[in-house]
């Protein structure tokens, strides 16, 4: 494609229109900028044009920087190409529609006016990805908010909606016309004669109304220190805020373009990079090409009221799509709505959502006790206990009541999608839509394929999971599916290091050192251990070589079940939530140890950390082996959003790729010879380690 055709230019009247076409998201890939400045040379070179506007065509204005081209040369750079709109002697006006981020938005705050329509957005995501602005974003909007609205758009990257930012200062006007370009192209006529044009590095009413924000600032940088400790760049982007406010505007783009270069090939920055990309992998759905653009689901039924079941159904109501809640008993019904209400009451008391608002969400459940009533519901997704016999008589009811067409979803975590689906005589209607709890606030929607699951059924549960403002994944069907199988395995040696004499506080210091908010035995004291404390007790009854986890079972037959009995893994005291290291846990540690004739020993951080997340990542080379997940960047995503795995490590097989193949699968290998069958490495792990190539790039054929 040549520069000239992802930038248009064409005269209307007295106003010069660039108009950027770079699908799909009109970032600012080769010959963006190039255009956007030739075009200005252009308009300013004619007598005949008096201002501009700047508008993208499709549905976004731009999106930022091409993020495939980062680490790259740019001939370039968005701080040159917002540098010529700035300069302009004819004013600029930015017409947003849709998004404006990152790079997009830099071009609109170097424009001398921004209008856009009432669903617009706007935002500077670069902290997401590891990076700050570097197209003087950082100092202008700055210049334009004031520094407590710049703070909180910078370090958070989130999207601000089009009347917030009219009020904040960033929107001049928001038009709400059928023909946006037509009306822009009015506006641009109408401030043409406007002198001087409003530059926003030169507007210092809010930064001087501010005031001393030293406070602010340090606040900010508390904040910082506690939620991205791995990250550089939100303390960064802090550092520019400041020196927006307190030095000159040349300074504030110098430092700018120094932190910029120094994050933009960071680890950091790579890895969230990665994560970007793979999280829009994820939704590509192999052999689905030729299936018609799905159909949303408008309605909706959950089929039991329990814990999940309530969390689902609340997913629902949160987006607005009316959601029907069934369970046989009326006493069963009441106990998850009123479970659902007692949920929304708390983020009413927390602030987060309104008390109209929680009546609003609330009046889209309906609860019910009998099929009939939910037969025309566009999907039906069952959340009952896992037993196989139960189950499978709900599917026979789905079945016979559901409307022709339905999404016959299972929420099972574990149970065979194929055994449901042949309760039916719609088995390719049929899969899995495995939430994690609590599934109103969990991201992941693990989407599970059986073996005569329809193409279209998977790309449907797909968009039903986005438009739940879920994460999709699909996995293969398997004890476990994906996320759970590959996560059990580092489940496990966590237990069992503690019978060798890791301590779960040492366990814990390391896994936050490693970037996550909680150490899991933590987080275990807050869920509850008696939870996976009964299926251990069925997988025993089931399989006699089973390995039990003695310690775990052992707290859980002494009364210790985490922070709801005051002590779990830890002790609390009462009232609070600080877990403190317990001697009784060390005492009940040893005596395992003693009984199993296990030698105590002490271990090294790196150690705890390789023996846990080498467990998980020599399963998940074995489903990649399976072909139970499409790609390992799948694998990734699930961790990241089902697991709270650190972002800025890219994902489990991102990090493994950190480590290598190689070294990883030696390590395997010894631990296998020493720990037996359950550490037999995968052959795909050793193929990668031979071929030495990347496991994020590895799949069943490798
Ligand atoms: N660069 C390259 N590709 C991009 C892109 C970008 N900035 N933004 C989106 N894409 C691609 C996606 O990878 C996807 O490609 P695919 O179809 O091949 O998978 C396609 O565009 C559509 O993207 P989404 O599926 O995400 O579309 P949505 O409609 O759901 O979301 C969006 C649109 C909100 C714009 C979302 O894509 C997004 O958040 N993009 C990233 C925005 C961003 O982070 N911008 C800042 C970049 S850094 C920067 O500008 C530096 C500057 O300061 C110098």
């Amino acid at each position: 494609m040549s520069e000239k055709q992802v930038v248009k230019y064409r005269v209307t009247g007295n106003v010069a229109v660039i108009s950027i076409d770079n699908p799909p998201v009109n970032a600012l890939g080769p010959g963006v900028r190039e255009g956007i400045i030739d075009a200005l040379a252009q308009g300013n070179a004619d007598s005949a044009v008096e201002a501009f506007v700047l508008i993208g065509e499709g549905r976004n204005f731009m999106a930022g920087a091409d993020i495939r081209q980062f680490g790259g040369v740019r001939p370039v750079s968005t701080r040159t190409s917002a540098a010529a709109i700035d300069a302009s002697a004819k004013p600029v006006v930015a017409a947003i529609c849709g998004y404006a981020l990152g790079g997009g938005l830099e071009h609109a705050l170097a424009c001398h006016y921004r209008i856009s329509t009432p669903e617009a957005k706007v935002g500077l995501p670069e902290v997401l990805l590891g990076i700050v602005p570097g197209g003087g974003g950082t100092q202008r909007l700055t210049h334009l908010v004031g520094p407590e609205a710049a703070l909180d758009i910078i370090t958070t990257g989130r999207h601000v909606g089009a009347y917030e930012a009219q009020r904040i200062g960033i929107i001049d006007e928001i038009v709400d016309e059928p023909d946006f370009l037509a009306a822009s192209v009015r506006f641009a006529a109408r401030v043409a004669i406007v002198k001087p044009l409003p530059r926003a590095h030169l507007l210092s009413e809010k930064i001087e109304q501010a005031g001393d924000q030293a406070l602010a600032f340090d606040d900010a940088r508390k904040f910082h220190t506690r939620k991205s400790r791995h990250q550089k760049a939100p303390m960064h982007a802090i550092a520019l805020i400041e020196a927006a406010v307190k030095g000159s505007f040349e300074e504030g783009l110098a430092l700018e373009q120094t932190l910029f270069a120094e994050l933009e090939n960071s680890e950091e920055a790579k890895a969230l990079r990665y994560a970007f990309f793979a999280e829009r992998e994820a939704a590509k759905i192999p052999g689905a090409s030729n299936v018609p653009k799905p159909e949303p689901v408008s309605s909706a039924a959950v089929i039991g009221a329990g814990t999940m079941g309530s969390g689902i159904a609340m997913a629902f109501a949160d987006v607005g799509t009316p959601v029907k809640l069934l369970d046989v008993t009326h006493e069963a019904l009441d106990k998850g709505m009123k479970r659902i209400r007692d949920n929304y009451a708390v983020s009413v008391k927390r602030g987060s959502i309104s008390q109209s608002e929680m009546d609003a969400r609330l009046a889209k459940i309906q609860g019910v006790v009998d099929y009939a009533d939910i037969s025309d519901c566009d999907a039906v997704i069952e959340a009952v206990f896992e037993r196989v016999d139960l189950k499978q008589a709900i599917f026979r009811k789905l079945d016979d009541v559901m409307k022709p067409g339905a999404l016959l979803l299972s929420n099972s975590s574990a149970i065979d999608i194929d055994i449901m689906a042949q309760a039916t005589k719609r088995p390719a209607d049929v899969a899995g839509a495995h939430f994690f709890a609590p599934a109103n606030v969990m991201k992941l929607c693990e989407v599970v394929r059986g073996t005569q699951t329809a193409p279209a059924t998977i790309a449907r549960t797909m968009k039903m999971a986005r438009d739940l403002g879920k994460i999709g994944a699909v996995a293969g069907s398997c004890d476990g599916f994906v996320a759970n199988r590959s996560r059990t395995s580092l489940m496990t040696e966590m237990m069992l290091m503690l019978e060798e004499g890791a301590m779960p506080e040492q366990v814990d210091r390391i896994l936050v050192a490693f970037g996550y908010p909680m150490g899991f035995f933590a987080v275990n004291d807050m869920s509850g251990l008696d939870v996976s404390y009964e299926g251990r007790q069925r997988r025993a009854a089931a399989d006699p070589s089973y390995r039990k986890l003695h310690v775990p079972d052992r707290l859980v037959e002494m009364g210790r079940k985490g922070q709801k009995t005051g002590a779990g893994w830890y002790r609390y005291k009462d009232g609070d939530r600080t877990p403190h290291p317990d001697d009784l846990v060390k005492e009940v540690i040893a005596s395992v140890a003693r009984e199993f004739g296990i030698a105590q020993r002490t271990f090294s951080d790196e150690e705890i950390l390789h023996r846990l997340l080498f467990a998980s990542v020599n399963e998940a080379c074995r489903i990649l082996d399976e072909g139970r997940a499409y790609r390992a960047s799948d694998i990734d995503v699930m961790w990241l959003y089902g697991f709270g795995f650190p972002r800025h490590r890219g994902g489990l097989m991102y990090w493994a790729d950190t480590i290598g193949a190689a070294p990883i699968h030696r390590q395997v290998t010894e631990w296998h010879e020493r720990y037996g069958k359950r550490w037999e490495p995968s052959p795909l792990l050793a193929r990668v380690a031979e071929s030495g190539t990347r496991l994020r790039d590895a799949g069943p054929q490798s």
